[in-house]
Formats: C-alpha cells, sequence, structure tokens
C-alpha cells in the first residue's frame, strides 16, 4: 500500500441517529459531535435538511448546527440536503453539503420520491446555489452494489450516475453499500470501473450488515481510494432500506489503519468516549468490536 493518511468521513451524527428509534435533543446532538469533534474528527455530517416527516430523527437539525457556531472551523460540518428548500434552510455552520442519489430506480423512489434522472435535474439548482454560497458539494451513490428492492446493480449503472454527479460539479462522490451486502471481490470490481484521476475524488461507505466493511475497506485502499466513511460505534442504517445495519465502526476502521502506519488524526480512545456518550443516550451496546474490547480492558 502507498497510502500516507486517510481522510476520514464521520456519518454517525446523520446515518447513524436517523435510524434510531429514539429522537436525541438537540443539545445532546450537538454534544456528540463536539465530543467528535475533539477526538480529531475533522470532517463531520452533522444532519440533514429533510423532511421531518420522511426521517423524524433528523428534525431540527438546524438548531444542532446552531449550536454548533462557535465550534473551531477545523472541523468541516456537512448537512444532508435532497433538495434547494433543503439548502435554503442551511445555517452558516454548514461548510459543505451532500446531496444523495441512487443507482437504482426502485430505491431512489422510495428514498427521495423521485427517479435517478428527476433526482440529478433536482438537484442541478441546489449545486448552482451551492456554487454561489462557495459551498463545496459531495455526492452520494446509493445501492453502488446492491439494491433492497432490486438485487445486484451493474457496476457500470454506478459508475453512469458518479460522473453525471462529477459533472454537475461534485467536487466527491461517495459509493453507498447501503445494505452492507458487498463482497471484496464486487468492491474490487466496483472499484476498478474508475480512473486513477477519478479515484481520488471517490469515497467509500460501507453499511456493515453482513461483517464485510473492514475488508471491503482493505480492497478500497489496495484500488486507490484515500476517503472512507464510518459510523462511531457502528451506529446507523436507512429507514428506506428495511433491514440494513450500521455503517462500519469508526473504531473498527481506525484500530485497522493506524495497525497499518496510516494516519487518521483521529484519538482512537477519545473517539471510543463519544460512542459509550451516545450509546449511553440511545440505551444500546456498541455495534464496535474494537470498542467493545477497550470497555473490557
Ligand atoms: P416528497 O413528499 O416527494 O416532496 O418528498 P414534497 O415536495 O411533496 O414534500 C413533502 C413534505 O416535505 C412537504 O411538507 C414539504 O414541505 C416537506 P407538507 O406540505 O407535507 O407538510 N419538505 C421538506 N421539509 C423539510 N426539509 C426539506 C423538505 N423538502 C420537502 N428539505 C423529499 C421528497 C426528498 C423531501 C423526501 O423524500 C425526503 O425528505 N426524503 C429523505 C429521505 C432520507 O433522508 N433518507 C435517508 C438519507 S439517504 C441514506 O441514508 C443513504 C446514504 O447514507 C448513502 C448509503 O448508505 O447508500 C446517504
Ligand atoms: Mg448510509
Amino acid at each position: 500500500l502507498t497510502t500516507p493518511a486517510v481522510r476520514m468521513v464521520e456519518v454517525g451524527p446523520r446515518d447513524g441517529l436517523q435510524n434510531e428509534l429514539v429522537t436525541l435533543s438537540v443539545q445532546d446532538r450537538a454534544q456528540f459531535i463536539r465530543m467528535l469533534a475533539s477526538a480529531g474528527c475533522s470532517y463531520i455530517e452533522a444532519g440533514s435538511f429533510v423532511s421531518p416527516k420522511w426521517v423524524p430523527q433528523m428534525a431540527d437539525t438546524e438548531q444542532v448546527f446552531q449550536e454548533l457556531e462557535n465550534l473551531p472551523r477545523t472541523t468541516t460540518l456537512v448537512a444532508l440536503v435532497p433538495n434547494l428548500r433543503g439548502l435554503e434552510q442551511a445555517p452558516s455552520r454548514v461548510n459543505e453539503i451532500a446531496i444523495f442519489a441512487a443507482a437504482s430506480e426502485t430505491f431512489s423512489q422510495k428514498n427521495i420520491n423521485c427517479s435517478i434522472t428527476e433526482s440529478l435535474e433536482r438537484f442541478r439548482p441546489v449545486l448552482e446555489m451551492a456554487a454561489q454560497k462557495q459551498l463545496p458539494v459531495r455526492g452520494y451513490v446509493s445501492c453502488a452494489i446492491a439494491c433492497p428492492y432490486e438485487g445486484a446493480i451493474s457496476s457500470a449503472q454506478v459508475a453512469t450516475v458518479t460522473r453525471k454527479l462529477f459533472e454537475m460539479g461534485c467536487c466527491q462522490v461517495s459509493l453507498g453499500d447501503t445494505i452492507g451486502v458487498g463482497t471484496p471481490y464486487e468492491t474490487k470490481r466496483l472499484l476498478q470501473e474508475f480512473s486513477d484521476e477519478e479515484k481520488k475524488q471517490i469515497a467509500v461507505h460501507f453499511h456493515d450488515t453482513y461483517g464485510q466493511g473492514l475488508v471491503n475497506i482493505l480492497v478500497s485502499l489496495e484500488q486507490g481510494i484515500t476517503t472512507i466513511d464510518s459510523s462511531v460505534a457502528g451506529l446507523g442504517g436507512c429507514p428506506y432500506a428495511k433491514g440494513a445495519s450500521g455503517n462500519v465502526a469508526t473504531e473498527d476502521v481506525l484500530y485497522m489503519l493506524h495497525g497499518m502506519g496510516l494516519e487518521t488524526g483521529i484519538d482512537l480512545m477519545k473517539l471510543v468516549d463519544a460512542a459509550e456518550f451516545i450509546c449511553a443516550l440511545l440505551g444500546k451496546p456498541t455495534r464496535s468490536k474494537v470498542g467493545a474490547a477497550i470497555a473490557a480492558t
């Protein structure tokens, strides 16, 4: 491996909390994000500006950002937005936004109530307004390996949607194994669709439903990927992808990367404190094996 450092994207406060039964208070959500930032997470997806009818757990995200107004700007805070209305709600502490498309037509309908083509049209003015506000835009392509409704998704289709997002102005595209079923072989095949130049702007986003997250990340690193999404304590899932469990746990990824001599800038022990804080609030044990092992010693 030649990767000197890996850029971690902490999605716990958004992907993690969006799928929990408990809806946390604005103060608790903000405190969670402060703890992640003080552990060294420099890029945090802090919430989403979506319909509270669709995802009640993400209601009041505006207030969460307002609570974080004084968080040092060395931490980039990202918000997921599905449409112009979402971006209009974003307060000044939002440093970057993420739009989310899918490689599966059915998932697109179930998740954002429109086709893939309609979603891209809907994102166009979002990207234009973001450019005016000088906000970088990250794109997601969900169902990059499989769809909960359609089954296997072709890598060529994933590449087509990804390239459209780049053409429209996304600075990075994160490929989501939304239901966490992909194997290393499928991950490699997917990433081989992209050139080395493209891979510099691609992130991987593995849910860990079938326990393949870490090994898929290893394959991704070997393929030249340097940005990894993960969620502290392995929280998360998508409300519109039934049965999908949380993202690969950040603690587990850090243990692997640090053990390979790859820098992340995150302090594992402090991250475990943030995991304990959030798990206590949610009333559930961590899904991170590393977190559980550290807690037991
Ligand atoms: P819709 O029903 O087609 O749109 O929803 P609409 O324009 O008719 O709006 C419906 C209601 O939502 C209206 O309210 C709007 O005002 C309101 P009502 O008149 O019924 O009272 N509304 C909004 N409210 C707040 N903020 C907004 C907003 N827009 C409309 N921005 C819509 C379309 C996109 C809004 C809806 O489908 C939605 O919110 N979907 C979000 C679903 C979601 O958040 N899913 C999880 C995130 S994606 C994910 O987890 C995958 C990922 O992690 C990668 C991976 O793992 O693969 C990223
Ligand atoms: Mg996800």
